[in-house]
C-alpha cells in the first residue's frame, strides 16, 4: 500500500482511537466527582444596621446557572432528608434560617458540614451522595439546582451509587 492509499486508513483508524477516548472521558467525567469539588462558599453580606442582606446570583457565587429552587422547613426533629447523589445535577444548599448538617459522601471518604448562618452554604457537584441532617426547630433549607426537576436523574439505592463510583474510579 503507497502512502497516498494508506492515508485515508490511517484517519479513519486515528478517528476512531479519539472517538474511543472521548467516550471513555465522558464516562469518567460523569462519576468522577469527588469529596473535593464540594465547596463550602461564603456569600457576599451587606451589614447594615436596619437588617443585613446577603444575595447568590447565577454564574457568580455558585458555579452554574440557577434553573430550579426548593426549600425544606417545617422539617419534624429526627427526620432526614435526601439520601441520594444525582447522575447530573448539582446543587448549592443554604441554611436560611435555622441549622443542619450536610452529610456528603463521595464513595471513598465522608464529610459533614454543618450550615447555621445564612450567608454560607455548601455547593455539591453531581455524583455526590448527600443526605441533610440533625435539622433544628424552624430550620429553613434553601436548594438551588442548575436543572429542573427530574426523576430520572435520582440514584437512590446507595450499593447501585457505589457500584457505579467504583466502576469509575
Ligand atoms: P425529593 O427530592 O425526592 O426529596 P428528598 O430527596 O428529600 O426525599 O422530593 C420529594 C418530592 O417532591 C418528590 O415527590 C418530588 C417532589 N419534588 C418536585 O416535584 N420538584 C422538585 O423540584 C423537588 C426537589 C421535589
Amino acid at each position: 500500500m503507497d502512502d497516498y492509499t494508506f492515508q485515508p486508513l490511517r484517519n479513519k483508524y486515528f478517528h476512531f482511537y479519539n472517538l474511543k477516548l472521548a467516550i471513555k472521558e465522558c464516562q469518567i467525567k460523569l462519576f468522577d466527582c469527588k469529596m473535593n469539588e464540594t465547596k463550602l462558599i461564603e456569600l457576599p453580606k451587606m451589614v447594615d444596621p436596619r437588617g443585613n442582606l446577603s444575595f447568590i446570583q447565577s454564574g457568580s457565587q455558585v458555579p452554574f446557572t440557577i434553573e430550579r429552587t426548593y426549600w425544606i422547613y417545617d422539617v419534624p426533629g429526627g427526620e432526614m432528608r435526601g439520601g441520594h447523589a444525582f447522575y447530573e445535577m448539582q446543587e448549592f444548599i443554604v441554611a436560611l434560617s435555622g441549622s443542619f448538617d450536610v452529610v456528603l459522601d463521595d464513595g471513598v471518604s465522608k464529610n459533614i458540614i454543618s450550615l447555621n448562618r445564612s450567608y454560607r452554604g455548601v455547593y455539591i457537584p453531581k455524583m455526590i451522595w448527600r443526605s441533610l441532617e440533625n435539622f433544628s426547630t424552624n430550620s429553613l433549607a434553601l436548594v438551588l439546582s442548575d436543572q429542573p426537576y427530574n426523576v430520572n436523574d435520582y440514584i437512590r439505592d446507595y450499593d447501585l451509587y457505589l457500584k457505579l463510583k467504583s466502576e469509575n474510579q
